[in-house]
């Protein structure tokens, strides 16, 4: 997948440190060639000697040293490299790399470097949540550095949130969609939907629901991460979008019809937006006023209905058409009911009984029904149900590539 690349690994002062050499064996088999840069922090959780016999090459760590410039000018370093990959980033080397401060060997290389950097992030949660990191994450994002991960897990720390080092695995397929080879998803397009839609009652007033949009957003995220062009449409929500992702920003059902039609023709679609059933059919074209128009009575009438619309038989038909059913009760039988009045071929079924907390929350427990099967998913977070859902979707087109029998989905 990395055929020929050469990578200039940077590993800073973080605990994930000591999962380098094994990131560095996979890079290493995935054909890259890999030269590593330690910091002096760096070195607390993972020798040179380590990195060295793995990568097959000298290590290099100070700025001011004699043997090291004489072998490879810090210039070079990067030079020499396609890319430079930052793992672990700790929250001090990313502040230094968007404040540009360059007071060791690594800070030096990403300030003199003109090539692509990618950076893997990994901290405590607090310290990824801070405001000051987010400012320089957004900072780093707008100047082209690409971030992989952070994960979402156990922390050393014992704490349980998002900041954990991507795995080796997922950062060899990241920098291999990055150089644009094989990802498992390469070459598809996927469409997504995701969160409320707003249902204008007059201009200032309107009707929503209390979708977040994080299961739809980590739903594109991890479709792109597996190398899929995405466009991802966004009822109003409060996430930033996801990176590589084209968005496009809707407010009410019919917009997000449109957009959806728009971004048509597509591999893929997957529609976890909570789109609202009924649109105010007699809305006022100004502010309802109290005195004036007394107490309101609103007429309703039927939105379109997205999933089905994607689901009907045609040339434009996605490959694979994906529902959410957002149930409060019996839910795998009105999963199974709405997999067939809407002819799509997969629904993550949910319960989204106020009592689970699914709604607005981190957490998911989804049932995948097919038209053949039913699978339990763990409950887990909405970040690893998405990973589950873009693998699954993954593995299902691969395996259709050497036996596709047209209109059939398992
Ligand atoms: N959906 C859609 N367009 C609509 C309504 C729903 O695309 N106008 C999609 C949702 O994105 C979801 C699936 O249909 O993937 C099911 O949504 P849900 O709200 O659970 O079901 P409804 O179709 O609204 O049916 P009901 O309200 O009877 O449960």
């Amino acid at each position: 997948m990395l055929n020929g690349k050469r990578i200039l690994l940077i590993v800073t002062g973080g605990i994930a440190a000591y999962k380098t050499p094994e990131l560095v064996r996979q890079l290493i088999k995935a054909g890259a060639t890999v030269r590593c840069v330690l910091t002096r922090g760096g070195a607390q959780f993972v020798t040179p000697l380590a990195l060295a016999s793995v990568s097959g090459d000298q290590v290099y760590s100070d700025l001011f040293s004699l043997t090291d410039e004489h072998e490879m000018g810090h210039i070079n370093l990067s030079r020499e490299a396609d890319v430079v990959l930052v793992a672990p980033a700790t929250a001090n080397t990313l502040a230094k790399m968007a404040h540009g401060l360059a007071d060791n060997l690594s800070t030096t290389v990403l300030l003199a470097t003109d090539k692509p950097v990618l950076a893997v992030p990994a901290m405590n949660v607090r310290m990824w949540e801070h405001a000051a990191t987010k400012s320089n994450i957004a900072m780093l994002r707008a100047r082209g550095v690409t971030m992989i991960g952070p994960d979402e897990g156990e922390m050393a720390c014992g704490e349980w949130g998002e900041g954990r080092m991507a795995e080796p695995e997922d950062i060899v397929l990241a920098l291999s969609s990055f150089f644009g080879s094989t990802a498992p998803l390469g070459g598809y397009s996927a469409i997504v939907t995701s969160g409320p839609t707003h249902e204008p009652i007059d201009p200032v007033r309107y009707i929503a629901n209390r979708s977040s949009g994080k299961q739809g957003h980590a739903i594109a995220q991890a479709l792109k991460e597996l190398g899929a062009r995405v466009t991802l449409i966004s009822g109003p929500v409060d996430l930033p979008d996801p990176q590589g992702v084209k968005v496009i920003h809707v407010q009410s059902a019919r917009d997000m019809a449109t957009a959806v039609e728009g971004a048509l023709p597509a591999d893929i679609a997957v529609c976890a937006a909570a789109v609202a059933d009924w649109r105010v059919d007699n809305q006022a074209p100004q502010k309802l006023k109290k005195g004036i128009d007394g107490m309101p009575s609103l007429s309703m009438v039927e939105n379109p209905d997205i999933l089905a619309a994607l689901s009907r038989p045609g040339e434009r038909r996605p490959q694979l058409v994906v529902g959410f059913a957002a149930e409060t009760e019996n839910v795998l039988e009105h999963a199974r009911a709405k997999l067939a009045k809407k002819g799509c071929d997969w629904i993550c079924a949910n319960d989204v009984s106020p009592s689970t907390g699914t709604f607005g929350g981190d957490q998911n427990t989804v049932q995948l029904v097919t038209r053949t099967s039913v699978e339990d998913w763990p409950s887990q977070s909405k970040f690893h149900v998405a990973k589950q859902l873009a693998t699954r979707i993954a593995a299902h087109l691969g395996a259709q590539k050497f036996a596709h029998k047209p209109g059939e989905a398992s």
